[in-house]
């Protein structure tokens, strides 16, 4: 099968990609990012790969969590990437896949949705898009990049319906996913590009600009461990700098932000 609703495979096929580039969409399964660490034995070497799914059954969220995939709504997407560096660098990853989602999605919507440290995208304090890297230490090492996208949902289960949001919701248009897949890919492989020409810093400048964390009071929960400060910036590892109610600067390289709204 290569069209569901408005995923159209060919399209993406023919579109503009490095070399070699396979592109797979299924109408079901349990994750994409599942799917392409189970097609690694098989096939240890696909840079590039991209595994589109209209439904997931077990879409996997960041800390264990669900990611909630319905049908015929959202974007649920895995690249793979084979970059010649260690885990160490997987927050870059997951800075720059974050980058490429924003500057997609943001081309779709009137109002710009802002990236939150680590992998959210919000829109109006709603989470409209998250980003969930996995290392996998085969032959080649491999770093499978998971982006899902809310589209087109007009309702959320009741345990996440006030903090998600979708396009759809904010702008009351419906947005053809086979579009906003193809920006996403060009995206990915604009900033990944840059990436491999270590090029980190202008990719975390672009971040910064992309979200409005920086000067604001915020809350980090770590484990059970909370800190309060205000995020100052990131750094070249990509980890978060906070200035805590001491006045001493903190450097964090995981936690749960929430920003302190008025
Ligand atoms: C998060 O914000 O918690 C990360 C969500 C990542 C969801 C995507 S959907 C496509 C890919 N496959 C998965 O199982 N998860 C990621």
């Amino acid at each position: 099968m290569t069209k569901s609703s408005d995923i159209d495979l060919t399209v993406l096929q023919n579109s503009p990609s490095p070399e070699g580039r396979k592109w797979y969409f299924l109408p079901e399964t349990d994750s994409t990012n599942a799917e392409v660490i189970r097609r690694l034995s098989s096939h240890p070497s696909e840079e590039g790969l991209v595994v589109i799914a209209d439904c997931q059954t077990g879409g996997k969220g960041r800390s264990g969590r669900v990611w909630h995939s319905a049908p015929g709504t959202g974007i649920y997407l895995s690249m793979l990437i084979q970059p010649n560096f260690s885990p160490e660098r997987i927050p870059i990853v997951t800075l720059m896949a974050g980058l490429a989602t924003a500057i997609a999605v943001n081309e779709f919507i009137p109002q710009p949705a802002q990236l939150k440290w680590p992998n959210d995208l919000l829109l109006n304090n709603k989470k409209i898009a998250g980003v969930l890297c996995e290392y996998h230490a085969t032959k080649v090492p491999a770093v499978i990049i998971g982006i899902g996208i809310n589209v087109n949902h007009t309702q959320f289960p009741d345990d996440i319906k006030d903090i998600a949001t979708s396009l759809k919701l904010e702008s009351g248009l419906e947005t053809n996913r086979t579009t906003l897949i193809k920006q996403l890919v060009t995206q990915l492989d604009f900033q990944y590009s840059k990436l491999k020409n270590n090029k980190i810093q202008a990719l975390i400048d672009n971040w910064t600009r992309h979200s409005d964390l920086f000067g604001k009071p915020i809350i980090i929960s770590k484990g059970d461990q909370s800190i309060t400060g205000k995020a100052v910036r990131l750094d070249n590892l990509g980890r978060l700098v906070v200035l805590n109610e001491s006045g001493k600067e903190i450097v964090l390289d995981s936690g749960e932000v929430r920003i302190q709204r008025k």
